[in-house]
């Protein structure tokens, strides 16, 4: 057996900023599946009962965190094309390149280092345009929808627009009916979501999670034989905390 001293490169990827915005979409996202799928099946209440309250306080806190949804959305696009960092925009540059999927398809199978001028592999970046695009349906069709169930304030001011979405898409109902579908693209999202996040940490040893709880990343910089397994792995981290590569 020989043991070898690995040391780690630390750089600061995820401002505050990003990592507040990821945690408040996963919680609103998760609670926007569990309230949407119950205002489809609404199972608590017997369909002639005349308790209408059930539905309306699930609908309100769908609202709630829809507007969170909405507001996240906007700031995170907002800060992709025009946060001071471009850790982010740089992994465009790994998308149009053919060597670079090349390099991140060889990678997944175990060969080679995954091709990274930015924060995201292009696979993983194309997946995050997607659901971005995705999340801008849902805030589209869930205004639509909004408008038609409050009149006043928010919903009065989204009337004729969402009148224009609804006619576009082939009336109310298709509106709510791909609201609904479209749902499934974040429950598959979330799940090979955390499948990645926990093969990448395993594959690559970067923190994998890390990122986006600390903002740090680790890399690992250089292998040295050490002491022919006489001394235990010694993890020199941490040295780098004054990376150049500040966040957002
Ligand atoms: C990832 C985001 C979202 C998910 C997964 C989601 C999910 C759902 C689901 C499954 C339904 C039930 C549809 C049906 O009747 O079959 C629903 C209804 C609804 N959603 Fe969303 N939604 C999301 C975002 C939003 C947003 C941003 C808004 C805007 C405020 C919104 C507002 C509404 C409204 C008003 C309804 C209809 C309530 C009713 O019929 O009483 N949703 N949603």
């Amino acid at each position: 057996m020989s043991t070898d001293t690995v040391l780690y490169k630390r750089s600061y990827v995820f401002s505050f900023i990003i990592r507040l915005c990821h945690w408040l979409r996963a919680f609103a996202i998760f609670g926007l599946v569990v309230t949407g799928f119950y205002i489809a099946w609404p199972f608590l209440v017997a369909p002639n009962s005349t308790n209408v309250l059930e539905q309306g306080w699930i609908r309100l806190a769908h609202e709630v965190l829809g507007f969170i949804l909405i507001a996240v959305t906007l700031i995170r696009a907002y800060l992709f094309f025009f946060s001071r960092s471009n850790v982010e925009r740089r992994s465009i540059q790994d998308i149009v390149s053919p060597k670079s999927w090349i390099q991140q398809i060889k990678a997944y199978f175990w060969m080679g280092k995954a091709p990274h001028h930015g924060a995201y592999g292009p696979l993983q970046l194309m997946v995050y345009a997607g659901i971005s695009i995705a999340a801008i349906f849902m805030c589209v069709t869930g205004l639509t929808l909004y408008a038609n169930v409050y009149h006043l304030g928010i919903g009065g001011m989204m009337w004729e627009p969402a009148q224009w979405v609804a006619y576009a898409m082939g009336g109310l109902d298709e509106v709510r009916k791909w609201h609904h579908y479209i749902t499934w693209a974040f429950i598959i999202f979330v799940l090979i979501h955390v499948y990645m996040v926990i093969w990448t940490g395993i594959r690559f040893r970067n923190g994998s999670a890390d990122a986006i709880m600390s903002g740090y990343d680790y890399h690992p910089v250089n292998v040295k034989k050490a002491d022919n397994g006489n001394h235990p792995v010694q993890h020199h981290a941490h040295h780098d905390n004054h990376s150049k590569n500040k966040g957002h």
